[in-house]
């Protein structure tokens, strides 16, 4: 797949820097589910934690998907996502290291790296993960979720659209509501897409003196 036929916008200051959370979107447009698979193509581009890609996305695009999303989100959401052409929901996968072994198999098949390079990975990472606790694996895939969605938003704006990310949700609902297992699953964000129907109002900054130093 070429992952990048839709993108309309290369120009990355502008991509970054005039990136807004908008709340209403142009009803009606809608975006192919080939053109939204680029965008989450892209979005996996994103660094995870040993490589190990703990995030999942559900894509809610048709009636019936936006009413599931519409079920789950706090009614402040409601704007956004009854108007957005998909709500892309970002969850974490507490049981990637499950699957771990396939991406280092494959690199190792691509010639990548040696079948001792590969098993010194899995000698070091899977029982980081194998014996973690549940609120490591939380975690970690919390983090690993949030650098996709972050790519996500960014990679809405290269498209020509605009994007807001939620988490004014009903936290326990989502998973189930989605039709996946809630054990395995963990809500991170969901990222409203769709052309913009107001302007933004530019949010405020702390100073960067007021939240960085120098040691
Ligand atoms: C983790 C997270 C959760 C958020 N949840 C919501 C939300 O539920 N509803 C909403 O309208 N905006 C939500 N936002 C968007 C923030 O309100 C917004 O990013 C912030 O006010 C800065 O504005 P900007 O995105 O326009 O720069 C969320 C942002 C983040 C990072």
């Amino acid at each position: 797949m070429d992952e990048t036929k839709n993108m309309v916008n290369n120009d990355f200051k502008d991509i970054m820097l005039n990136r807004h959370s908008y709340r209403n979107f142009k009803k009606d447009v809608k975006i192919s589910r080939e053109e939204l698979s680029e965008m989450l193509e892209e979005a996996i581009t994103a660094p995870s934690a040993c490589n190990l890609q703990s995030w999942h996305f559900v894509v809610c695009d048709d009636a019936e998907g936006k009413q599931k999303a519409h079920s789950v989100v706090m009614p402040f959401n409601y704007p956004q996502v009854d108007s957005a052409s998909a709500i892309i929901f970002v969850l974490g996968d507490t049981q990637s290291h499950y699957k771990y072994r396939d991406v280092w198999n494959k690199a190792c098949e691509n010639g990548q790296i040696s079948p001792e390079e590969r098993d010194k990975v899995f000698k070091t990472f899977l029982p980081l993960y194998e014996h973690a606790d549940r609120s490591f694996l939380e975690k970690d895939a919390t983090i690993d979720g949030s650098m996709a969605a972050m790519q996500l938003l960014l990679t809405a704006r290269a498209h020509g659209y605009e994007a807001n990310p939620m988490s004014g949700y009903y936290f326990d609902k989502v998973a189930s509501t989605l039709g996946l297992d809630s054990e395995r699953y963990i809500p991170i964000t969901a990222v409203a897409i769709g052309k913009p129907e107001k302007t933004y109002t530019k949010s405020v900054r702390y100073n960067v003196k007021d939240v960085s130093e120098f040691i």
